[in-house]
């Protein structure tokens, strides 16, 4: 079991792929805190099946500091040591730049920074340097392929992406004599519960015909794809941003 006696914290774990990301670290012998906000019943349900003992469910809007700050106490006050953070949660809002308001408009941007860029900014200053203290430890961040081929539904999406490559890239340099692995993964388009119907009918059949094989990831793909990250012989990973998108968007 790569993950015996590790403790991991994966944000935004109800459900889609944090929910596989989870599942598959504690099949691995991980001690898994799950991370959710307004998925509770499913974060509850899915704690109770992870295999293995010590799993524990924590709930915080990561829109807010002072949640995120809790979050990292009480997460150290479980486990005392970290040895993985994967961060998942993330704002993914249609806010097209023609169709909305400016109102809506700043609203999107505020939330989807705030979760999916200064969220992961502030768990990595905290958690990563309780990793550094406590002689090394492993990020990996949740990005997507949005970041390189560009986001015209959801610019902020795209953006916020982007940023967490470059906070990936920037921390993996900073903690690189310090044992910190910083790695990243960039997802296309995943069957995970919300995605899912979106790839049924005729908007679904144009996305899914970027796909050479045909199909878009499984999230159980991407799951794979973090714990070969996270484990033991990917050291030098660091810094990695690793597509995982079926050949759908090649990038030099
Ligand atoms: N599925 C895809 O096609 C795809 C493609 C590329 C990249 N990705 C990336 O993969 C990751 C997971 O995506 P997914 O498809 O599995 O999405 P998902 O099912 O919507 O999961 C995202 C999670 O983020 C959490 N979240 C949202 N707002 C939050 C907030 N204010 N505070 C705390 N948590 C919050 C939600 O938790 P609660 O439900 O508990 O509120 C939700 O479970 C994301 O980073 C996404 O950008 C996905």
């Amino acid at each position: 079991m790569r993950f015996q006696d590790q403790t991991v914290l994966v944000t935004g774990g109800a459900q889609g792929i944090g929910a596989a990301t989870a599942r598959a670290f504690a099949a691995e012998g991980a001690r898994v805190g799950l991370h959710c906000h307004r998925s509770r019943e499913a974060g509850e349900a899915l704690l109770a099946k992870l295999p293995g003992p010590g799993h524990r469910l924590f709930v915080a809007d990561l829109r807010e500091p002072d949640a995120r700050s809790t979050l990292v106490a009480e997460v150290l006050e479980t486990f005392e040591r970290l040895h993985v953070l994967v961060n998942n949660a993330a704002v993914i809002r249609l806010h097209p730049p023609d169709e909305v308001n400016e109102a809506e408009w700043r609203g999107a941007w505020q939330d989807t920074v705030a979760v999916n860029l200064m969220a992961p900014a502030d768990l990595c200053y905290r958690l990563g340097r309780h990793m550094v203290e406590a002689g090394g430890g492993r990020i990996v961040n949740v990005s997507s392929r949005g970041a390189f081929k560009g986001e015209p539904e959801m610019p902020a999406y795209g953006a916020s992406k982007a940023g967490l490559n470059a906070l990936g890239q920037s921390l993996a340099v900073a903690w690189a004599r310090q044992n910190v692995g910083v790695m990243t993964v960039a997802p296309g388009w995943v069957e995970t519960e919300r995605v899912s119907p979106m790839l049924e009918g005729e908007m679904g059949q144009k996305a899914l015909e970027q796909y050479p094989g045909g199909r878009p990831a499984r999230p159980e793909e991407v799951a794979h794809t973090i714990l070969f990250l996270a484990a033991p012989g990917a050291e030098h990973l660091t810094g990695a941003i690793v597509d995982i998108n079926g050949a759908s968007y090649l990038r030099s």
